[in-house]
């Protein structure tokens, strides 16, 4: 494929799945591309911003339009939440479907890795629109701190999720053990997962208290990693001069608590730690890979786990790379889950993170490679949710909007 074709295939996509129109419930306009039309008809935070992104390539006005949509679901304390459901008349199949954590009816209560400050850097950058970097930077400014005041209560730099879909990598393997998982499959993730939102249901809204109690809490790797990413983005756009330098710290905090924290040398990988406890789980997945992503990742971490993990042809190096979980991982599931993500097949994002990285630490024929299989994925399967890290297969929804990365890498 041409890039021409590739750029067509992804206009596509962006375009169809292109939701304009005015909420009836709180009367704001909105202009943004669903995931998936028939699976995720709502906007979802970090799909948006992946969104976004890949618009820079192809309507700049409509990659503003996006981020100001996201950014005008913003709360009063900063919070932006993971799903603004903007056609309410869609929402009931979808809840009967899936469980969402929520204290009011239109947006969930719930985060995701907190990738809008680059989102914002990227886009300002595509279009030198002033008005709109003008208009984010105070949304960002509360955002990154609600972030650091209610999900870091030990104040170690490392923010916390209370349940996994805020890491973004669902039902992955390394949560098992922490929602008791009895039955692998995605029914036996929503019963583990219903659990703990019912142990919620008194609290949710106050997210301290929900750390506090201990149920779910995960200081996760990738979610991390990318925390650090937005922080930097956002000193940047701040001048790290002025108002920058508090956020250029607190990246510096929690590069170094990860590399203090969450690195384990005999693993040669990145751990999550679990519980107020800070119990490492030492199951490696695609996250234990992210500080990849961080441009100062020493180069002996680098190293590590580019030469044991990545290009490990036992674990991550398969024919269309990279899987979410390494080969060797028993529970590593490369074909149709049903639903049961995040176990096994290639997902765009995570080879998107890992190419822009893989970059910046020199390994340009790594990165060239992970492009070249992505692209293939595409030219046989289609723009899909996730690929076979073994055929190419693609597997979940169809004409999924953030795989129109591949024009970002
Ligand atoms: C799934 C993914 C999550 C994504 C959402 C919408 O829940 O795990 O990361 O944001 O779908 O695409």
């Amino acid at each position: 494929m041409e890039r021409q074709e590739l750029e067509e295939a992804a206009r596509k996509i962006l375009l169809s799945n292109l939701r304009q129109g005015v909420a009836d419930w709180n009367g704001k306009e909105y202009s943004f591309v669903v995931p998936s039309l028939t699976g995720y008809p709502f906007q979802w935070f970090w799909d948006s911003c992946f969104h976004a992104i890949a618009l820079t390539h192809l309507d700049k006005q409509q990659a503003v339009a996006e981020l100001r949509t996201l950014m005008s679901g913003a709360q009063p304390d900063g919070f932006i939440p993971h799903i603004i459901f903007w056609e309410m008349d869609k929402q009931p199949d979808f809840l009967a479907r899936n469980i969402v954590g929520m204290t009011n009816p239109n947006t969930s209560a719930t985060m995701q890795p907190p990738i809008i400050a680059y989102a914002v850097e990227r886009v300002y950058e595509a279009t030198g629109d002033d008005a709109f970097l003008q208009s984010a930077l105070p949304i960002l400014t509360a955002f990154y701190r609600w972030l650091s005041q209610n999900r870091d209560p030990d104040g170690d730099g490392l923010i916390a999720v209370i349940q996994p879909e805020e890491a973004g990598t669902d039902c992955s393997p390394k949560y098992d053990e922490a929602l008791d998982l009895e039955y692998l499959t995605n029914q036996g993730f929503i019963a583990a997962l219903s659990k703990v939102y019912e142990a919620y249901e008194p609290m949710r809204g106050d997210d301290r208290r929900i750390l506090a109690a201990d149920m779910f809490h995960f200081e996760d790797v990738l979610v991390n990693s990318i925390y650090v990413m937005g922080l930097r983005s956002l000193a940047r756009l701040l001048g790290e001069e002025g108002e920058g330098r508090e956020f250029a710290q607190q990246a510096d905090r929690t590069r170094a608590a990860l590399l203090a924290k969450c690195w384990d040398d005999e693993a040669g990988a990145f751990f999550d730690l679990s519980g107020v406890a800070e119990k490492p789980v030492k199951v490696v997945t695609i996250s234990s890979l992210m500080p990849l992503i961080l441009d100062d990742l020493p180069r002996r971490y680098v190293e590590r786990l580019v030469d044991e993990w990545l290009t490990s042809p036992d674990h991550f190096w398969l024919p269309y790379p990279v899987p979410s979980v390494p080969a060797s991982d028993p529970k590593f599931m490369p074909g149709n889950p049903r639903g049961f993500i995040w176990r096994g097949p290639s997902w765009m994002n995570t080879n998107w993170f890992l190419v822009h990285g893989l970059r910046r630490h020199g390994y340009h024929d790594l990165a060239a490679h992970i492009v070249d299989r992505s692209q293939e994925c595409i030219e046989k399967s289609g723009i899909r949710e996730y690929y076979n890290p073994y055929t190419a297969e693609g597997l979940g929804a169809r004409d999924f909007g953030w795989s129109t990365l591949i024009l970002d890498m």
